[in-house]
């Protein structure tokens, strides 16, 4: 079985002083053992929440480069993380892919180098509402899938977890229903299956993301293919809580 996974991105907010009470009520929190755990504080604060958290909870960045250290101004490195203990790091964000300019190759080639070097990896996926409308989401999250795999080939998938959010459901509070994230998982663990492995299909956890609450993360949770979630701005809040506790 796979284990429940449930990641905070916490994207660009925070300050020291509301990370420090966000870290105390993770820490305070009885939490499902059965979950694993992930958040990714921006880039300053990784080093202080690694310090402070709990130490069943890791550590993500929310970016990292595909090279060795030097000259590259403004990124941080694979070894850099994992000399602060940092051992996940979540790419291929929308925001990134779209705000950023980071291709389906870009994507890719970090997701390779991290995991090449020991750095697990939240893979983001998702079509925007236009693609939605066309009736093209599975077609484009497939283009992505397998701009991936032409990187990292089909030998091992274990440093891999994907995460689906479709763009128009992240921090617009209009969530996709069971039914639909559910059709998009099952394409996703389908491609699994017939273009890297049986294994890959059958571990690989699939992230739902995208405006998920307390409220509707239970019957999420239900779905045969969702194995957890990727939260935004309610992994801010104490209700972060409830939705790792989603699947007891
Ligand atoms: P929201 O939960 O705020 O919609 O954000 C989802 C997301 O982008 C997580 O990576």
């Amino acid at each position: 079985a796979r284990k429940f996974f449930v990641g905070g991105n916490w994207k660009m907010n925070g300050t020291v002083s509301s990370v420090k009470e966000l870290v105390k009520t993770l820490n305070d929190a009885k939490l499902d053992s059965n979950a694993e755990v992930v958040v990714a504080p921006p880039s300053l604060h990784l080093l202080l929440v690694r310090e402070q958290l709990r130490k069943d909870i890791a550590v993500a960045s929310q970016n990292v480069y595909d090279k060795p250290n030097g000259a590259f101004t403004g990124e941080i490195s694979v070894s850099q993380l994992q000399d602060s203990n940092i051992s996940w790091t979540i790419l291929g964000h929308s925001e990134r892919r779209t705000i950023l300019g980071e291709t389906d190759e870009v994507v890719a080639s970090k997701t390779k180098y991290a995991t090449d070097n020991g750095i697990s990896v939240i893979w983001c996926c998702g079509e925007s509402l236009e693609v939605r409308e066309a009736g093209d989401t599975v077609s484009v999250v497939t283009k992505q899938l397998d701009a991936l795999k032409a990187k990292i080939g089909t030998d091992d998938w274990s440093k891999i977890v994907i995460a689906y959010e479709p763009i128009w459901a992240i921090g617009t509070g209009k969530v996709a229903t069971t039914e639909q994230a559910q059709e998009v998982h099952a394409a996703i663990r389908k491609w699994l299956k017939e273009s890297v492995s049986q294994k890959a299909a059958d571990e690989t956890r699939i992230l739902y993301g995208g405006s998920v609450s307390e409220k509707n993360c239970k019957d999420l949770s239900k779905q045969t293919d969702i194995d957890g979630f990727l939260v935004g701005g309610a992994s801010l809040k104490p209700a972060f809580v409830d939705i790792i506790n989603a699947n007891q």
